[in-house]
């Protein structure tokens, strides 16, 4: 095949209409069990301003240092969402949601962009669902978002996942765990990576989310945060470990999880999947009780998580779980001669009037190859029309798994499909 003039970009793919089918199953899915938990959907645009993001999520962060798509025009700054938590909270204030009462329990599903290496469930446009509860700093918050999330994963049909748990505790502890480890790390600074050296003096936190192969031996036997939580951290943090026992959500604690963003507080979670390699994340998030005010908003509490679609995906390919159904048209029109096709065109929208999804041919095609189109797209029935068909007012209905016709008017067509 020629090579074509034109391809997506890097990291970027189309998704074609058999994966598509899956997607909206999908979505349906996340809407309908989105309703069941009271979450409300939230949809943002695809672009925010680029200091939102950068003062969002934290300068020192891969994502705002090496990931994200911003360009200027005339006196704007834009960057491509790279993810949904900080324009959220930007609408939250924008618009005033705490005006509404109580606290706002929404859902966004979209894409988001990170200029990262693309691999396998790792690409430049994905996308995630996800939740944000604004307005609680109860610990039901917390375990209500963390149930919804693998709830989702559960009515799928993914089951085998490992929830990883730890607090980062509030600002307090984390100022006395920050100089704990930076005591730990001073004498083998030279040893660093140079990111991490970059990060000691602002963000020393960050180092232990590094990837980097000098800084790994370093991080496994760092301090733990755990033992310097205060008391209203460390009570938090026991809630919420309370309440996931009482629902049944087993976790695994992982003192040195602490995210890819610097909004987070106290609570940070992970779902990860054996299934998915090396991008094994299928979701994350936490809470985030200063960010709100970080961008401008009332000091207010929050906590939510997103998940990646395309690893939801591969993980459901990797397991054999199915989603959606094939192809399938219920009645394709079959016809011969011109006032045939004109009887087939005017008869299309009666049925689907009834709920009975019909198409035909659109390209001038024989009664043989439009018979061997209709079994491509799947039909349940063919409806087949010619001249003395027309005349006599009585049409042949093919079902096409059982290869059985009848002989029938059109209005008892209509009734028998209706009926199915
Ligand atoms: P995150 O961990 O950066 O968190 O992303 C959440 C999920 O999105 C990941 O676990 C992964 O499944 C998916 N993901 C991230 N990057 C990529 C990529 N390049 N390709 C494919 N999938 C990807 C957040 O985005 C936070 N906003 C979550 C949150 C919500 N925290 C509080 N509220």
């Amino acid at each position: 095949m020629a090579k074509p003039m034109y391809t997506t970009h890097l990291g970027m793919v189309d998704i074609l209409p058999d994966e598509v089918r899956k997607w909206q199953y999908l979505e349906n899915l996340i809407h309908r069990e989105a309703r069941l938990f009271h979450f409300e959907e939230i949809r943002t645009p695809i672009m925010e301003q680029t200091e939102l993001i950068v003062r969002g999520l934290g300068q020192l962060t891969d994502i705002v240092s090496k990931e994200i798509f911003a360009f200027n025009r005339g006196e704007d700054n834009y960057v491509l969402r790279p993810e949904l938590t900080a324009p959220v909270v930007r609408s939250y204030v924008q618009n005033h949601l705490d005006q509404r009462g109580g606290a706002q329990k929404l859902y966004y599903i979209g894409p988001m962009f990170r200029a990262e290496r693309p691999q396998k469930g790792r690409q430049r446009q994905f996308h995630q669902f996800g939740v944000e509860v604004i307005g609680s700093n109860d610990a039901v918050a917390d375990v209500e978002v963390i149930a919804f999330m693998i709830h989702i994963y559960n009515k799928i049909g993914i089951k085998n996942t490992t929830l990883k748990l730890n607090s980062i505790g509030d600002p307090e502890s984390r100022d006395s765990y920050k100089q704990a480890l930076k005591d730990y790390l001073k004498p083998n600074f030279e040893k660093l990576s140079d990111v991490s050296k970059k990060r000691y003096e602002k963000n020393p936190l960050r180092i232990l989310d590094s990837k980097e192969k000098e800084d790994q031996p370093f991080i496994k036997s760092a301090p733990v945060i755990g033992d310097y939580l205060n008391e209203e951290s460390k009570s938090h943090f026991e809630k919420v470990k309370h309440y996931l026992t009482d629902l049944g959500i087993s976790y695994e604690e992982d003192p040195y999880l602490v995210r890819g963003m610097d909004y987070y507080t106290k609570t940070a979670f992970e779902l990860i999947s054996p299934d998915l390699g090396a991008q094994d994340a299928l979701a994350g998030g936490g809470r985030y009780d200063l960010l709100i005010e970080e961008i401008g908003g009332q000091p207010t509490p929050a906590v939510g998580f997103a998940a990646g679609m395309e690893r939801l995906l591969i993980a459901c390919e990797e397991l054999g779980i199915s989603l959606g159904d094939s192809k399938s048209v219920d009645v394709y029109i079959v016809t011969l001669g011109d006032a045939a096709r004109n009887w087939g065109l005017t008869k299309l929208p009666e049925f689907r009037k009834q709920n009975i999804s019909a198409t035909m041919d659109y390209m001038g095609r024989s009664m043989k190859a439009q018979m061997k189109d209709a079994n491509r797209e799947n039909a349940r029935f063919t409806l087949i029309v010619g001249e003395n068909e027309l005349n006599e007012g009585s049409f042949t209905l093919r079902n096409m798994k059982e290869s059985d016709e009848s002989s029938l008017t059109f209005k008892a067509i209509l009734e028998k499909l209706s009926n199915l």
